[in-house]
């Protein structure tokens, strides 16, 4: 498929998707929005791709969305904007693969809020994390008051919104928003490494720990559990189940299906 602003590529099972406004510090524009969540169909469909990547092209991640379309809208079109973004990113989350944020820079406003639709956020030591719309006049709109209070706590949330300040990549790693920090030079040779070490393990584990993780987050323990339990057993339906046990047990590593 075509894109303009975005790359978008599989390697051993692994899907790098790359937003490429390198001169725009990679903003989000409604063409960049309606490219990724072209590029997350593509990835749903494609059972060659087991963990996908989302990256910046250049010296940022995504400094924001596109300040220069925003600058003329409407209240409504403002809506249909923040709408847009958030039914993207909520692709990310349901996307039924892992998906690594990989913060190689500037991750503001939209960016921050798209680094963390994504299951968990890897950052180069160059990263800057923050949530500046405050500065413009105007707030968070594709989840930022809501996926960061839930990630790293109201009192953090609040403090990155209404000050509109930047933290560094250890910040965002002390506060819980970062997992793991990597040296600029190494970032994405690392990333890679370690996302085709998750793309080696089964499809159906895989997608049963993201989806547990993200449905039983908002509900009552009990039911939560029940539901786990459900997921657990469907992963004895598999031939993945088969062939990790046995592998175990034959002191061998497993071969999971790759198609
Ligand atoms: C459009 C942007 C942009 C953005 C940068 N650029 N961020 N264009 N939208 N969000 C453009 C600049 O205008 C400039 O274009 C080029 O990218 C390089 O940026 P510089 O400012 O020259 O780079 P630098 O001095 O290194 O500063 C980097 C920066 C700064 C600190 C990241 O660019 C910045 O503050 N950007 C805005 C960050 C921001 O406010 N983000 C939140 C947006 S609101 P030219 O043509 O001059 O070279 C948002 C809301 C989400 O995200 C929810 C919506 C519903």
């Amino acid at each position: 498929m075509a894109y303009e602003t975005i790359l978008y590529e599989v390697e051993s099972q692994v899907a790098t998707l790359t937003i490429n406004r390198p001169k725009a510090l990679n903003a989000l524009s409604p063409q960049v929005l309606d490219e990724v969540s072209r590029a997350i169909d593509e990835a749903a469909a494609d059972k060659s791709v087991r963990v996908m990547i989302l990256t910046g092209a250049g010296k940022a991640f995504v400094a924001g969305a596109d300040i220069a379309v925003m600058s003329t809208m409407s209240p409504l079109e403002a809506r249909r904007f923040a709408r847009k973004g958030q039914e993207v990113l909520f692709m990310l989350e349901r996307l039924e693969k892992p998906v690594i944020a990989a913060v190689n820079g500037f991750a503001l406003g939209g960016g921050c809020e798209i680094s963390m639709a994504c299951d968990f956020i890897w950052a180069s030591e160059k990263a800057k994390f923050g949530q500046p719309e405050v500065n413009l006049g105007v707030m968070p709109g594709f989840g930022g008051t809501q996926r960061l209070s839930r990630l790293v706590g109201k009192n953090w949330a609040k403090e990155l919104c209404l000050t509109g300040g930047m933290i560094s990549a250890d910040q965002a790693k002390e506060i819980g928003l970062v997992n793991r920090v990597f040296p600029a030079d190494e970032f994405m040779s690392e990333v890679n490494k370690m996302a085709q070490e998750m793309a080696g393990k089964g499809r159906v584990a895989l997608r049963g720990i993201k989806n547990m993780v993200d449905e039983g987050y908002d509900l009552p323990l009990e039911r939560a559990l029940s539901m786990e339990a459900e997921a657990f057993a469907t992963c004895f339906a598999s031939n993945d189940q088969k062939e990790g046990m046995s592998a175990f047990l034959e002191k061998r590593k497993p071969k999971f299906r790759t198609n």
